[in-house]
């Protein structure tokens, strides 16, 4: 989190600035910069270190220059050093720029604005919209046009202030996803990322919304609303089956792609953070909460359960999962000190969207972890982070929950090092996260034995699933793909320590049991599970984690995952449920891309 101000009009910008800053300094303090010009000449200066050590010398130089723009800097790319710090200019030193943000697509940017010759000067992801900025007014001779076609470009989230040496009369801010104002007063604009900057200097403010552009001269204001446009962002390919039988299948195979997709960009090792771009506006409110309630239906409800036991033991905030469906109904106690965090694939799920508007009713919060881009549930609340998961054809969510569960295992770091996790917890669990990708695409080799299972298995009709703390939710969710996919099979899910107190008088030889059982916490738990299921000569299939010996002598089937932490035992566990689930539904000769009486998207309560 950054802060940012400007000036234009009738008096000196420089100590209004300075003045300013200092106010915003509680948004980062480890560099700063000043700008400030007029017909003639310019002022610029940047330092690393607080704003206090260098104000009486700023003040000293008395420059007349009345448009200016400053920056405090808490670094999010690049070293905290005085070339990173902000404004940054173009090649000719013409346009500067002061933003708070994250451009999370600025390496891509960067390696094509290099190629056309650009030359940067720091290690920092704003210098992008400079070089961006640069290019643009080559064709023509308005700042905002400019700014306006360079903001096309970027993906993330800014509040941008720019001023340009070709067209000094001018100020010119925009913002996506991080806070803005504009302080009005006779013949002269304050532009900031919180009003304390501009209080003793005016009450009268316009907010500026995501998508606009404002132009500030000392004669007047206009803003120019973009409308977004929204890219679709899968490719025509993401539309085909890409020589998979079925789109349930491509899209289990992509499950390492999309965790890494999940990742990209979004993890600081050097500082244990997670960053998560779309949540920068609620990012004060979310280091405040005290409560996190996160609803969501069917497969995204499972994700949730995992992201309960993730934020309660890592980020120890307290957290309940709602059943989206019931949540306005119950009456809940809500309050500004909740966040409600709703989860789902297409955005659309009328339950989920009820759910969101109550909460909003309420007062709280909401956030949204979408897949689809541009969806309600995306446009509803008031911040959240997408999966970037890609087009998600087969009726049964698969990649998309393998996504859903990564980015709240990085949600957990976010939350978690805003309260008492360490650095060190923090850089442990993002570099667990980082090395899934590989660890999935191990679990993916053994397709060829699970299918081998799933024959094997395909005579039986009812199935009971097992798993215990982070893998109960997958032991829902395992049962839920088989029922929905191989719909001629029943299969419940049901916590591990639950079977001893009723559902054990189904199981005998003709009652298969699912147990999830990686080396964690509970196995010993597990595995006292499995004996009583054996002693009613019920038949199981154990997915464990390499290494464990003595499953052989348990179990009738073992399918093998890698090791991992805990928390994230369920990214892998899931998958080759999600493989077996699809190919008894092959083998039953069944759709499996559309199974009966389903929808993709359920968009009715
Ligand atoms: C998942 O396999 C099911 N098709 C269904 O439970 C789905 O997860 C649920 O309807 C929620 O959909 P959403 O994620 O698009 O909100």
């Amino acid at each position: 989190m950054c802060g940012i101000v400007g000036y234009i009009g009738k008096r000196p910008a420089l100590p209004i600035l300075v003045a300013g800053l200092k106010r915003l300094e509680y948004r980062g303090y480890d560099s700063f910069g000043f700008f400030a010009l007029n017909d003639v000449s310019h002022f610029l200066l940047k330092k690393v270190g607080k704003i206090s050590e260098w104000e009486e010398k700023i003040l000293e130089t008395d420059f007349k220059g009345n448009l200016g723009i400053g920056h405090t800097r808490w670094a999010t790319t690049g070293e905290v050093t005085e070339k990173n710090a902000h404004p940054h200019w173009d090649c000719n030193r013409e346009i500067y720029l002061v933003h708070n943000g994250i451009i999370e697509n600025y390496q891509e940017l960067k390696k094509d604005l290099v190629r056309e010759g650009h030359c940067f000067v720091s290690d920092t992801d704003t210098e992008v919209f400079s070089h961006l900025i640069e290019e643009y007014l080559k064709n023509q001779n308005k700042l905002e046009e400019a700014v306006r076609e360079a903001l096309k470009k970027i993906k993330g989230n800014y509040a941008i202030a720019v001023v340009s040496k070709r067209d000094p009369g001018k100020l010119v801010v925009a913002r996506l996803g991080a806070p803005l104002l504009i302080g009005l007063s006779d013949g002269e604009y304050f532009i900031a990322s919180d009003p304390a900057a501009m209080i003793s200097y005016t009450r009268q403010v316009i907010n500026l919304d995501d998508n606009e552009i404002a132009v500030l001269t000392p004669q007047n204001h206009f803003v120019l609303k973009e409308k977004p446009i929204e890219r679709i962002d899968w490719e025509i390919k993401e539309a085909q089956k890409n020589g998979f039988s079925h789109f349930m299948l491509k899209e289990i195979f992509e499950e390492p792609e999309v965790i890494t997709e999940a990742i990209k960009g979004r993890i600081d090792f050097e500082r244990g953070l997670a960053r998560l771009g779309g949540l920068e506006q609620a990012s004060e409110k979310l280091s405040k909460i005290e409560r996190v309630i996160i609803t969501g239906c069917g497969t995204a409800r499972y994700a949730g359960m995992v992201g309960e036991y993730m934020f309660e033991e890592y980020a120890k905030v307290p957290t309940k999962v709602e059943v989206a469906s019931e949540f306005r109904y119950r009456n809940p106690l809500l309050d500004e000190k909740t966040v409600l965090l709703a989860i789902s694939q297409s955005g659309e799920t009328a339950d989920t969207l009820e759910a969101i508007r109550e909460a909003k009713r309420r007062g709280s919060l909401t956030l949204g972890l979408v897949n689809r881009v541009g969806s309600s549930i995306a446009r509803e609340t008031d911040a959240g982070v997408y999966n970037r998961a890609g087009l998600e054809i087969g009726v049964a969510a698969t990649k998309s929950f393998v996504s859903q569960l990564t980015i709240l295992a990085l949600l957990t770091v976010f939350l978690g090092r805003k309260r008492e996790m360490s650095l060190v917890m923090g850089r442990r669990i993002l570099e667990e996260i980082n090395k899934l990708p590989q660890l999935a695409e191990r679990i993916l080799k053994q397709s060829d034995f699970i299918k081998e299972l799933a024959e094997k298995y395909s005579e039986y009709r009812n199935f009971i699933y097992l798993g215990r703390k982070y893998n109960f939710p997958i032991a829902l969710e395992g049962s839920l793909k088989l029922k929905e996919i191989a719909w001629k099979i029943h299969a419940e899910g049901i916590c591990g320590g639950e079977i001893k107190h009723g559902p054990i008088a189904l199981l005998d030889e003709d009652f298969p049991v699912v147990c999830i059982a990686p080396s964690d916490s509970v196995y010993e738990k597990m595995r006292n599970a499995i004996e009583e299921v054996k002693s009613r000569n019920g038949k199981v299939l154990a997915i464990v984690t390499e290494g464990n010996r003595e499953i052989k002598e348990l179990a009738d089937d073992v399918v093998y995952i890698p090791k991992t932490l805990e928390m994230l035992t369920p990214i892998l566990s899931v998958i080759p449920l999600h493989l077996f689930a699809a190919y008894l539904g092959l083998e039953l000769g069944l759709d499996i891309d559309k199974p009966r009486n389903l929808a993709k998207s359920v968009t009715v309560e």
